[in-house]
């Protein structure tokens, strides 16, 4: 099987999954549209998430291996809030990449490590990342937007490296990932003997939040930011869900909606965006409860991606590294997917499951939290020795009345890229084989083997000939297909073999066909698409029939 992202990008602006945005007019880098195709099956992403975390969680049984019960509620919470909140989340200050731009080409580059932790570069020597690690890798991207080909030949002839990319030179987008190489090595070999890397600015910090303004006036004081993750509106709306929803802890509050990014460098297909859609969760605890709440979350998430379909030997549970931490997570996971993009052996974030302890409901109480010498968390002072930033005021502690205590709850979050899994659900289900035609000749078959729950569409009619009343008993069926709730498709062009192919294409998990003996005895073929059996059944008993088949 052969499932390059090249033919995967093909296959989905063939078939209407996803567009480039604005394409008429060039595109518009890091922004991506999902067409009619695309659209059903990240809404089926978004919904099977909701579903399987909020509204089928029952409340009064305790889910097996869950250390007790639990409720989970949803909110839905604006994409501008007011600014304060990002100066006491640490958005303002810290959500930052470092950036470096060549003097000569006013190319832009973010060097960053393997696993997104953002790389200084002074010209001379890969440092460490912000939490003062020795870094062990480095990697060299590049895309469109700050592809310089004098610098990237440059930097691979000094690994040797230029025969095997030489291809690469020329831009041939959407985006390159050139190579990972030991930073030993870069040091070593590139940094000193690279002339172009003295053209190269100071590293500077490029904040990825996108600004706007709100008001008339367009002053600085009316700059606003479209939110940057959707975690911010569950904590602090915290206090108006305890009060207004009877929640006891441990309790998780949901969110679905878009986040903004002004990344430096957009890549891989949807992979990384400017505009994308979180699926978060903020699932607050007692802090003697929240290690095995982690863990409980950690694995849950993990099992989730598999039960739609993702296949174990492609998707991993990696514990972060305690330098890799944030300064505020007591445990991070990330769950990481192996897209096609990324060399054998590679993974790329898929979600994050972070301990992030009390800092975000304290850090709206009293303002931003730094952490101290001696490693704990306080309020960040000013020159003035006043908060650098002021926090509410509110109170957003809980009161445990069974315990008979206050505390601030612990936090266990996983943050899920509705976006990012819709993307590993396409490469996972891309697959090409070989079947026979109507006449026994062996075809090739592209066909996108989704999980029912997520397939676009879920059944197609095709009347084998549009006459002898097949095309009105067809329409009938399509009818009590639709009537059901099922998304289907109705075809009757071209030869049925052909019809199975453009189902296939798009991973319709049956085809019905209307027949001969359909308007003798009443029955219609299914065929299925993961196992080309073919059976007949009574064709009034169909939507219930396709309703069960996806459910079971
Ligand atoms: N509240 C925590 C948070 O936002 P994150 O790791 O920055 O954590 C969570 O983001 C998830 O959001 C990622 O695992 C990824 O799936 C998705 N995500 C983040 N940045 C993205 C981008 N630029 N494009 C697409 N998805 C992105």
């Amino acid at each position: 099987m052969s499932r390059s992202m090249e033919k995967i990008v093909a296959l989905c602006k063939r078939r209407g999954f996803v567009f480039q945005n604005s394409e008429i007019y060039g595109g518009y880098n890091g922004f991506w549209d999902y067409g009619p195709l695309g659209t059903a099956l990240k809404r089926n992403v978004r919904d099977s998430w909701y579903h399987d975390m909020v509204s089928a969680h029952n409340e009064l049984l305790k889910p097996e291996a869950a250390p007790s019960r639990f409720q989970m509620v949803g909110v839905e919470t604006s994409l501008i809030m007011n600014p304060q909140v990002w100066k006491c989340s640490g958005h303002y200050d810290l959500f930052h990449d470092m950036m470096v731009d060549c003097r000569e080409t006013k190319s832009r580059y973010r060097l960053d490590q393997l696993r997104c932790r953002w790389v200084v570069f002074d010209g001379e020597t890969v440092k460490q990342d912000e939490t003062g690690a020795e870094l062990s890798k480095v990697m060299v991207t590049s895309t469109e937007e700050d592809f310089d080909a004098d610098l990237t030949a440059e930097a691979l002839r000094a690994f040797g490296k230029k025969k095997k990319y030489a291809d690469k030179l020329q831009w041939d987008g959407p985006t390159t990932t050139l190579d990972t190489i030991d930073v030993a090595q870069f040091n070593q070999v590139v940094a000193p003997g690279a002339s172009k890397a003295g053209t190269l600015t100071e590293p500077r910090e490029f904040n990825l939040m996108m600004k706007t303004v709100i008001g008339a006036l367009g002053t600085d004081d009316d700059a606003a930011y479209l939110r940057p993750e959707t975690a911010q509106g569950i904590f602090v709306n915290f206090k108006n869900v305890v009060d207004s929803s009877r929640v006891k802890l441990p309790f998780g509050i949901c969110q679905v909606g878009k986040s903004f990014r002004n990344e430096i460098t957009p890549r891989n297909f949807t992979f990384r965006s400017r505009e994308f859609e979180q699926m978060e969760i903020e699932f607050f605890c007692r802090p003697d409860e929240s290690s095995g709440w982690y863990t409980y979350w950690r694995d849950r998430r993990y099992q989730w991606y598999q039960d739609l379909g993702i296949s174990k030997d492609r998707i991993i549970l990696r514990d972060h590294h305690a330098e890799e931490l944030a300064h505020y997570s007591v445990g991070t996971a990330d769950i990481e997917y192996a897209f096609p993009f990324l060399d054998d052996g590679e993974f790329g974030e898929l979600e994050g499951i972070a301990h992030r302890g009390d800092f975000d409901l304290r850090s709206h109480i009293d303002g931003k939290l730094t952490k101290n010498a001696a490693g704990e968390l306080e309020v960040e002072l000013n020159e003035h020795g006043q908060p650098k930033y002021r926090g509410s005021g509110k109170d957003l502690s809980y009161f445990d009345d069974q315990a008979k205590e206050r505390f601030v709850p612990h936090v266990i979050e996983p943050s899920a890229g509705a976006d990012r899994a819709t993307l590993a659900f396409i490469c996972e289900a891309y697959h090409e084989d070989r079947q026979p035609d109507e006449k026994g000749a062996m075809q090739e078959r592209v066909v996108m083997k989704f999980h029912p729950r997520l397939a676009p569409v879920k059944a197609a009619v095709f009347p084998l000939i549009k006459k002898e009343g097949m095309p009105e008993k067809a329409t009938e069926i399509f009818g009590a297909l639709k009537a059901a709730g099922l998304s289907c498709q109705f075809d009757q062009q071209g030869a049925i073999g052909r019809r199975y192919r453009r189902q296939d294409e798009i991973g319709t998990p049956y085809c019905i066909t209307v027949d001969g003996d359909t308007m003798t005895d009443g029955t219609v073929t299914i065929r299925d698409r993961d196992t080309l059996e073919q059976v007949r059944v009574p064709a009034d008993s169909i939507a219930d029939e396709i309703t069960s088949r996806l459910n079971s």
